[in-house]
């Protein structure tokens, strides 16, 4: 009969349990692509899993491993075939860094290097790493395209992805067999439209849309806004929100540009589009019917006034665009705090709260 089954391709996706991994894994599987997850749930849940079966109606394979667990790592590649790797598995709370400096260098830079020298051992030489948009430096003017100036971190989670960054160069750079994709994400919300998976931080958050969410479920009394004395329309911080569901497609449009090419490359995964805290305020209580009471307080420090990113690179060589709108991020952020008013609610924390 003659014809040639397509071969099924086999992602590892290191960090796969939490909010951003998780929703790739839904794109990956549903893009025909077969899975496998490496996450020691330090900061997710084993839940998240299932919820990504569910929604896709495919199985996954899950390893509860650290990505430094050299023994660990390579026995998972003799069991699968893998052709690519997306390395989401990091610590990334940025007042936690400061605190704890050691863990986080310890923790995101072994990960990189156990988890490339694994790769290499088992000629598996193509990864995608989730940089930043914390690496650039902010004081090129706006957008920040992907050759502006980066470095001049102000904090330890900051100097580990730039730091990544430079490893993954440099090994792309002594054998030119590797494909690595350095991705810089901006500042992604929301969550699947099914409101089964969603960020679930630990603790008080840190970032905007988990605190607004908080406060419209009623954990929290109020939004405290770090300063409204920036030189911006409203006085407000700007950023460029993504959607998560977004994000993720990126990271299939990557693979199959990875695929294809040798060598390295960065790509900005943003919209290009700054809104402020204001902006966000509103556009949440629009789309929901909820209000959000906030104080004006100071500003938080380390903050630039305003970023965003040019998108064009991406949209030029990846042929990739993000689509959610705004009140679209609002809206599955909040479908998913909704339903699940305490996250996954699995972690010692969690009853602790
Ligand atoms: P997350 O904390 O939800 O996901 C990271 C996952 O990695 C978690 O499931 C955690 O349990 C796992 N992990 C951490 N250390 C591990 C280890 N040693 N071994 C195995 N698993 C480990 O965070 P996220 O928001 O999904 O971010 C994913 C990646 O994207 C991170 O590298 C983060 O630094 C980067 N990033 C995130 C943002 C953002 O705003 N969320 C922005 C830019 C870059
Ligand atoms: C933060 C991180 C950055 C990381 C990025 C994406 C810090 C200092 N920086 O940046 O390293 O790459 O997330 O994960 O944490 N805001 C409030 N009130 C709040 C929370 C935030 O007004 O309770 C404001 C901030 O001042 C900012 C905007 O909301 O203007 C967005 O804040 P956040 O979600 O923390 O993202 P980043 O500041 O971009």
């Amino acid at each position: 009969m003659g014809f040639l089954a397509k071969k099924i391709m086999t992602v590892l996706v290191t960090g796969g349990a939490g909010f951003i991994g998780s929703h790739t894994c839904v794109e990956l599987l549903n893009s025909g692509y077969d899975v496998v997850i490496i996450d020691n749930l330090v900061n997710s849940s084993a839940k998240a899993v299932d919820r990504i079966e569910q929604i896709t109606g495919k199985k996954v394979a899950f390893y509860e491993v650290d990505v430094r667990n050299r023994a660990a790592l390579d026995r998972i590649f003799e069991r699968h075939a893998i052709s690519c790797a997306i390395h989401f598995a990091g610590l990334k709370a940025v007042g936690e860094s400061v605190q704890m400096p050691l863990e986080y260098y310890d923790n995101n830079l072994f990960c990189t290097v156990r988890l490339c020298e694994a790769m290499r051992d088992h000629g598996c030489k193509n990864i995608i790493f989730s940089s930043s948009a914390t690496v650039y430096t902010g004081t090129d003017p706006m957008p920040l395209r992907e050759d502006s100036i980066t470095g001049g971190c102000t904090n330890p989670y900051g100097w580990t992805k730039y730091m990544s960054e430079q490893i993954l160069r440099d090994m792309a750079k002594a054998d030119s067999d590797w494909s690595v994709l350095l991705l810089r994400y901006f500042n992604p919300i929301g969550a699947h439209p099914s409101g089964l998976i969603g960020e679930d931080p630990r603790g008080i958050p840190n970032n905007l849309m988990p605190y607004i969410s908080q406060v419209a479920i009623g954990r929290l009394p109020y939004l405290n806004v770090f300063g409204d004395d920036y030189d911006t329309p409203d006085g407000t911080g700007i950023r460029d929100y993504i959607h998560v569901c977004d994000l993720a497609s990126g990271h299939v449009a990557a693979i199959r540009y990875m695929l294809e090419h040798r060598g390295e490359s960065v790509f900005n995964l943003g919209t290009g589009q700054g809104y402020s805290v204001l902006d966000i305020v509103k556009s949440f209580e629009r789309v929901t019917g909820v209000k959000i009471p906030y104080k004006i307080g100071a500003r938080r420090a380390g903050d630039l006034p305003v970023t965003y990113a040019s998108p064009d690179k991406s949209a030029a060589i990846l042929g990739w665009k993000a689509k959610y709108d705004l009140d679209d991020m609002c809206r599955d952020s909040w479908n998913w705090q909704k339903k699940n008013p305490n996250g996954y609610g699995d972690r010692a924390q969690d009853s602790q709260e």
